[in-house]
């Protein structure tokens, strides 16, 4: 192989340095535009000459013009700290190849060409975990978004579509598995020790699709049965040791392969599924074709070390990769602005299969709490953005709760609006039309409106807009009728100022609270921006129930008598409904608390109509204990920071922290008894028994109302707990309400939970979360001892995250009157950045949260994105957030 001449770094050149954008000032990229690529890339052979810390990559582009644009004489293919050794077209050395930045480009003069390019890299220094890296002795990729580049030169966007044949060697010892997309279509041995094989995919792909794995690796297998008779062999990857966790991951597979039969009527459609478990991995898990990668934290799960939460993410995340074979892979996009596409698509999909696994109700409670957390915030702040964006400088930063969570709402309105069936006629166009293609979010819509039968039209404004919308709700009695008064506000997000209106789904009822008689739901469309609807009475006394399963992602602004709120928690026949109810009593008396606005007169009665709504949820018999366990969590402070932070009125975190623990602590001395007996009861369920889920969530909350309001019988019960527990959601349940007590109990349990579990990396990340999510008063000393503790590393993400992502969502330590909480995030941003930026910029938005935050606060936090804009050599990521929240 002939080394060609060192590459013309523009940089270098005191002329053409201001041709390159500089670090600090990344290009923005804009959706309007996008242009199709002039070349087709129909085939790549890859060759891998496996190293870990040098692979050879000999990579042979098939070229031809693209008919659909305008002829170009040169090729630009990107890349991103590659190393090349030679170029070759049709078989001959060339070098009037030149480099613009990272990206080769390479003059072609025929209709089409054989190209051939070999680089090397160096898996082992791949701290950013984007490319070919090395984990554990294995070596591993991610591509998506933009990590083909850092494996060989390529048009690396996901419109340019190509067959890929991969052949793999390396040393058999190191790497006895060998692992590629699409099937293993030859494998031998080799010189000294090596061993090679050759895999093919017959569906083209985008490059984001590539994965390739080697290592030592043992399976899982199991056959699944397609509808049309075609057998599958999956597999689950793992090392040795953790083969024992992976069946729940195996059965997952097939329950969801069987769903997308069944629901989408989508089959599978290679022979084989491969999923590779990895401990170093910048995400949850990755669909590349045939050939999934996962955090192991989504792949191994048995009682002994995994939550039943743990075990619904498993579920969750192997349903949402397998789906996105088809809204994703069969179906690509066109660009990375049209990421909702296949995500807010493969979500919606996700949530509905969990629905059906496990229930609908507390399902749908489960992921409007997310959304609220996560997204209302992002929509709120100096990071809002269409769930279709219209620009970005690094696409790494636009994998967001908008984008996923929000986006998976706005097709779920579709679904409601057009009923069930009519949607599936609309799903069904959508995959049939656009199958083998590189689609756009307008294709999806429109197969929608054209299979469905929906006019479409406005609503397409919730694909430009951003911004959470608030419904103003009044009504007044007419006769038989309710009036039933709506008006929508969208405010204005960045770049945004105005907004128009958007068509909003609300499933409606209107109940009477005298003669306790339940109305007939309606779905009514609130499409302008005010509207009156005339619903028929149940009675006297009208109670309105709206927005019933949450049809739709907004905040519904609506001043109901506590008496109503009560009356809807109890009897409200939508249990969505009754949560909210719920939520709503203790969201209006906690933000009043909080801002000072009620007299001692007003608190008493605040309290006590919540505790009543809290004693009927703790003794209704008719109640499941998975919905009574989701009923009896207050509302979470970061929510209520969303609903303090609106208007003029600024956040006060020290007060919502204080006024929500004192509220527990009085529901927890005035329902004690109540509490008590719950616990008793739900202690006698075995771990196996069907109601033992409910049991054990209900438990948990029990221990967290106690130590609220009687730590040191909290105290005694927790480690009880904990000693007795057979599962880990027991003891972590347990531990998680140790930790936030001043007990010396907590010491000897967090020791003993280390011990027993010293060396299992994902139990070790919950013995991390567990003390940086604490209420202990010095958390902050706590979580620096953490970090300085020999378990800590910087360069494996779930580590990084279990300390400080559980650190910057504690409303006590993060939000530290003393600015501690902040800098030391800050300071987390800037130690990680040079390393893995991805990551690294994931931890600017919680100090995005500033301008809604009372002045002290504020500042503490704006002085700390200051410290981190004015450091030199950013990441594009890290730049990219941290000046947006700056602008805002
Ligand atoms: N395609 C993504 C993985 C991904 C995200 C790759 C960002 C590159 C950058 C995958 O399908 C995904 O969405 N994973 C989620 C989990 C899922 C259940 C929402 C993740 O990794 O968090
Ligand atoms: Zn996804």
């Amino acid at each position: 192989m002939d080394i060609a001449t060192p590459p013309t770094n523009p940089n270098d050149n005191p002329e053409l340095a201001d041709a390159a954008p500089t670090p600090h000032d990344p290009p923005v990229i804009r959706r309007e535009d996008y242009k199709p690529f002039p070349w087709l890339v129909p085939e790549i052979e890859l060759h891998f000459d496996l190293g870990l810390e040098a692979t050879r990559v000999v990579s042979k582009l098939t070229v031809a013009r693209n008919a659909k644009t305008k002829p170009q004489d040169t090729i630009k293919l990107e890349g991103d700290g590659l190393e090349l050794l030679s170029v070759k077209v049709d078989g001959e050395p060339v070098n009037n190849w030149s480099m613009e930045g990272d990206d080769l480009i390479v003059p072609l003069s025929s209709e089409a060409h054989e190209i051939e390019i070999a680089t090397e890299i160096d898996p082992s220094a791949n701290t950013q975990l984007m490319g070919l890296y090395a984990s554990n002795g294995m070596l591993c990729t991610q591509c998506e978004a933009e990590g083909f580049r850092r494996i060989t030169f390529f048009p690396d966007r996901p419109d340019v579509l190509s067959t890929y044949r991969v052949r793999m060697e390396g040393s058999k010892q190191q790497f006895p598995i060998l692992l590629c997309n699409g099937n293993k279509v030859a494998e031998g041995e080799g010189d000294n020790g090596t061993h090679w094989a050759e895999w093919h995919d017959p569906w083209p792909k985008p490059s984001y699709l590539f994965a390739l794995v080697a290592g030592d690796l043992v399976a899982n297998s199991g056959l699944f049965t397609t509808m049309s008779g075609r057998e599958v062999e999956c597999n689950i990857w793992v090392r040795k040791e953790d083969l024992a966790r992976t069946d729940h991951a195996l059965e997952s597979l097939h329950r969801s392969m069987k769903w997308d039969e069944e629901t989408f009527g989508r089959e599978y459609d290679l022979d084989l599924y491969n999923i590779v478990a990895v401990s170093d991995f910048n995400m949850g898990a990755m669909e590349n074709k045939g050939l999934n990668v996962f955090n192991t934290k989504y792949v191994l799960a048995d009682p002994d070390t995994a939550t039943d939460a743990d075990f619904d993410a498993v579920e969750g995340v192997i349903a949402h990769e397998y789906f996105h074979n088809w809204s994703g892979n069969r179906i690509t996009c066109r660009d990375w602005f049209q990421l909702s596409l296949k995500e807010g698509f493969t979500v919606l999909r996700d949530q509905l299969f969990s629905q059906d696994m496990r229930g609908e109700a507390v399902k749908r409670i489960e992921d409007v709490r997310i959304l609220r957390a996560a997204q209302f915030p992002e929509d709120a702040g100096p990071l809002a953005h269409p769930i279709r964006p219209d620009s970005y400088r690094e696409i790494s930063n636009f994998y967001t709760a908008t984008v996923y969570n929000k986006g998976a709402e706005v097709i779920r309105m579709m679904r409601a609006m057009s009923g069930v069936e009519r949607f599936r006629e609309g799903t069904d166009l959508y995959f049939d039309r656009h199958d083998g293609e590189a689609a756009t979010c307008e294709d999806f819509i429109t197969a929608i409106e054209d299979g469905a039968g929906l006019d479409l039209s406005q609503f397409r404004n919730w694909y430009r807009q951003a911004g959470t919308p608030t419904i103003s709700v009044r009504h007044e009695v007419e006769g038989e009728t309710l009036k039933l008064h709506l008006k929508q506000d969208i405010p204005a997000t960045p770049g945004q100022p105005e907004k128009q209106p958007m068509p909003i789904p609300l499933r409606t009822a209107v109940h009477s609270r005298s003669n306790q008689a339940l109305g007939e739901e309606q779905l009514i469309v609130l499409s302008e921006d005010e509207q009156t609807f005339d619903l028929p009475l149940a009675g006297p006394d009208p109670v309105v129930s709206i927005n019933r399963g949450y049809t739709a992602p907004v905040i519904v602004n609506r001043t109901l008598d506590r008496a109503d709120l009560v009356f809807l928690a109890a009897r409200d026949d939508d249990s969505f409904a009754r949560y909210e109810a719920l939520q709503e009593l203790a969201v209006a008396y906690l933000v009043e608390a909080a801002s000072g606005e009620l007299t001692e007169g007003e608190r008493v009665e605040g309290r006590s109509a919540i505790t009543e709504a809290f004693r009927s949820i703790l003794t209704d018999d008719a109640l499941d204990d998975t919905m009574r366990g989701e009923l009896m969590m207050l509302p979470s402070e970061t929510y209520l920071f969303e609903a303090m932070a609106t208007g003029e009125r600024k956040a006060d975190p020290g007060a919502i922290h204080a006024e929500r623990e004192a509220l527990k602590a009085a529901l927890g001395r005035d329902l004690a008894s109540e509490f008590h007996s719950l616990y008793d009861r739900c202690e006698e369920v075995a771990f196996d028994d069907p109601a033992g889920r409910g049991a054990r969530k209900v438990k948990t909350q029990v221990l967290v109302y106690a130590a609220a309001s009687d730590p040191a019988k909290a105290a005694e019960l927790a480690a009880h707990q904990f000693d007795k527990a057979d599962n880990m959601t027991d003891r972590q349940g347990a531990l998680m309400v140790l930790c936030g007590l001043d007990a010396p109990v907590r010491t000897d349990k967090l020791k003993a939970f280390y011990e027993r579990y010293t060396g299992n990396a994902l139990v070790i990340d919950k013995w991390y979360t567990l003390q940086a999510l604490s209420l202990h008063p010095d958390v902050i000393a706590q979580v620096e001892a953490l970090a300085d503790h020999p378990d800590f590393t910087i360069k494996n993400p779930n580590r990084v995250r279990a300390l400080y992502m559980a650190f910057a969502g504690n409303p006590l330590g993060f939000h530290d009157a003393s600015g501690r909480g902040y800098k030391m995030i800050a300071d987390v941003i800037l130690a990680l950045d040079p390393l893995n930026p991805q990551t690294a910029a994931r931890f600017v938005s919680p100090l995005g949260k500033w301008r809604r935050i009372e002045p002290g606060r504020a500042a503490l936090m704006k002085a700390e994105l200051e410290r981190i804009a004015a450091v030199d050599g950013l990441s594009r990521d890290t730049f990219e957030q941290v000046s947006r929240s700056l602008d805002g």
